[in-house]
């Protein structure tokens, strides 16, 4: 199964309400909780592999329509620390599964260059083994000059790993007297060393599954976004699925505006 589907073909209805659907305010960057591969492998009596499997098609098929739907990033909890109490046969499998993904986005190189999509994996990569790290560093690496969309791929990932990291970071530099760690006046140099430090404001998340939590994802980033949960499992989300979260968006998106705008002028 290919990362970015291309022969994905829609049904003309599903091509109507891409297009109405259009006609009003698409999300610039929207993040998936992808919860539910394992409930859904027990639903249907298949392997707990074949679930996570079946989670990846989704992901491909998010990916392929949300080109077409114009978002510019996309970002996915892939892996988060707190998965790393699974048992090792999991974990392994998981392992395996996302080095076989890896390998597969290498050889999908022409895709990503037609589509000039970036790739980057956000987390803390020193629980990688050495074969994993290298595919990442590879494929962040040959993507990174590609500006039309981005997929970020949070492995490894909590947010408050990240959040330890740029404090670290910032007292690094701070004893370099490079500037005043007691005179920290708003969070935007917590921002600067933030994974999403380059990217768009998060304007829609989606949870999947029926859990009504964040699950420590992107918790520094999400505090205007727009929250869509949805009592689905993730192997079962469909582009439906995904059109009522963008439609759910577009219900909100002037309200979320208003707030935005209160809180700069607030601010400034
Ligand atoms: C959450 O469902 C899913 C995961 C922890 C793994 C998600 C991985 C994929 C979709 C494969 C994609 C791989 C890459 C490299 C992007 P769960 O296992 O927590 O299921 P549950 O909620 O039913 O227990």
């Amino acid at each position: 199964m290919s990362w970015f589907n291309d022969n994905f073909n829609m049904t003309w209805s599903q091509n109507l309400i891409m297009r109405i659907l259009k006609l009003g305010p698409i999300p610039r960057h929207i993040a998936f909780i992808m919860d539910g591969n394992r409930r859904y492998a027990k639903k249907i009596g298949i392997t707990r592999n074949f679930g996570h499997l079946k989670g990846f098609e989704t992901l491909s098929m998010i990916l392929h329509c949300g080109l077409k739907l114009g978002f510019k990033e996309v970002t996915v909890y892939a892996f988060s620390i707190e998965n790393l109490k699974r048992s090792k046969d999991e974990i392994d499998e998981l392992m395996e599964l996302a080095k076989e993904k890896f390998e597969k986005l290498l050889q999908e190189k022409s895709m990503l260059d037609k589509y000039r999509i970036r790739i980057r994996v956000w987390g803390n990569l020193s629980f990688a083994d050495e074969k994993l790290l290298q595919l990442i560093n590879y494929i962040t690496c040959i993507t990174k000059h590609n500006e039309n969309a981005t997929l970020n791929i949070c492995f490894f990932y909590t947010s408050t790993d990240e959040t330890v990291s740029a404090i670290n970071a910032l007292s690094n530099i701070a004893a370099k007297n490079i500037f005043d760690i007691n005179n920290i006046k708003d969070d935007i140099i917590i921002k600067d060393h933030l994974f999403t430090k380059n990217s768009l404001d998060i304007d829609l998340l989606v949870r999947t599954s029926g859990e009504t939590r964040i699950s420590d994802f992107l918790t520094w980033q999400i505090g205007y976004s727009c929250l869509y949960f949805v009592d689905i499992l993730w192997p079962e989300f469909t582009i439906w699925q995904l059109f009522k979260a963008v439609l759910f968006y577009q219900f909100n998106y002037i309200a979320i505006q208003k707030l935005k705008k209160q809180l700069t002028q607030a601010l400034y």
